[in-house]
């Protein structure tokens, strides 16, 4: 039993170095040192950015779609990697999401989680520069290209939703699966099979109308430049517990405290801002009356996707027409 534990240990760091992902966050590992062995860490199209909100150019692009993100998915994996904690699905079909800025069709790979010391850091992207305690990226690569490898060839190989977290006092009882998968993986290249049916659905904010979107790179060696990046306004709320359930992972190193990418320039790029045409309509309306009808929680249970449905445009038009009525 005494010689296991080094052993394992010894196996881990032989891993990450044959592998060649011998990266980490602090010192000579650390993002200021990945451009030295990944070329493209120094590249002029990084991320993670700061997004200012003055500086984004606004559009309405057409819905996004997002295929079986509320089905009930079996056989969930959750992965310590010994960078981050991974969520793989096996079972095919897996959810795929198409429109907003996509051409085509983008196929789920993985998600994983960047998260920081305290709560008051841990997001990789920062809006105004202000940084969340906690950050989803949902991966995608586009279906022409067949594998995630090698639509990394491909400048618009892969799509990232990125969404950011923030504190709540109540819990969030989706999240429950995850964090008590979370006790079973806390050592390096770990893996656990979810005890629960798992749905995208249900760990995302509703807003999912609002998002900011540039292109990028893998914020991780080997930084390719090849990502279309999606950050969703809305933040998730979780319970500070459900948060620190994540800093007990442990690398080969140790515990991972933090496992974000500083912001790099931003350079000639340009951020849009897709706000929801109708979106203007509802503010106008009494809340009350508008939520209990129309509720995107409501749309997001039934439908196959949160996509704006003709019935929800006809009766934005007929109030903007009752609008009128009373002016
Ligand atoms: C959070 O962690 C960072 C990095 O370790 C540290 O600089 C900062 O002082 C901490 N903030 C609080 C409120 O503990
Ligand atoms: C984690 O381990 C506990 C105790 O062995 C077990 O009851 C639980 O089902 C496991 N959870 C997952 C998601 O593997
Ligand atoms: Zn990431």
């Amino acid at each position: 039993m005494n010689y296991l534990a080094p052993l394992l240990l010894v196996f881990a760091l032989f891993q990450e170095i044959i592998v060649g992902e011998e990266f980490g966050y602090d010192g000579n590992l650390g993002p200021l040192h990945w451009g030295e062995r990944y070329q493209e860490c120094a590249g002029k199209h990084q991320s993670p950015i700061n997004i200012n909100v003055l500086h984004v150019k606004q559009v309405t692009l057409p819905d996004l779609e997002l295929i079986g993100f509320d089905d009930s998915i079996d056989n969930v994996h959750v992965t310590n990697n010994g960078h981050t904690v991974l969520i793989e699905v096996k079972n095919e079909p897996h959810p795929r999401v198409r429109g907003g800025p996509l051409d085509g069709d983008y196929i789920f790979s993985q998600m994983h989680f960047h998260w920081g010391d305290n709560d008051t850091i841990g997001s990789e992207d920062k809006i105004n520069h202000r940084s969340f305690p906690m950050e989803l990226h949902m991966v995608f690569f586009k279906e022409d290209y067949r594998t995630p490898s090698e639509a990394v060839k491909h400048s618009d190989g892969l799509t990232v939703l990125a969404f950011f977290y923030e504190l709540d006092r109540h819990e969030h009882p989706a999240y429950d699966d995850i964090t008590s998968a979370l006790v079973n993986v806390t050592e390096p290249h770990t893996s656990v099979v979810m005890d629960h049916p798992f749905s995208f659905l249900n760990i995302l904010p509703y807003d999912l109308k609002r998002y900011f979107t540039y292109r990028g790179s893998l914020t991780t060696p080997p930084c390719s430049e090849v990502v279309i990046w999606l950050d969703f306004e809305q933040p998730i709320r979780l319970e500070r517990e459900q948060i620190e359930a994540f800093r007990q992972i442990r690398s080969a190193h140790g515990k991972i405290t933090h496992n974000f990418r500083p912001i790099q320039p931003i350079g000639d790029r340009v951020v849009f801002y897709n706000v929801d045409s109708n979106y203007y309509v509802y503010n106008e309306l009494d809340e009350t009356e508008w939520t209990t009808t129309h509720s995107p929680s409501k749309k997001k249970k039934h439908g196959n996707s949160a996509v704006t449905t003709l019935p929800t445009t006809l009766h934005s038009l007929s109030l903007i027409f009752v609008l009128f009525i009373v002016l």
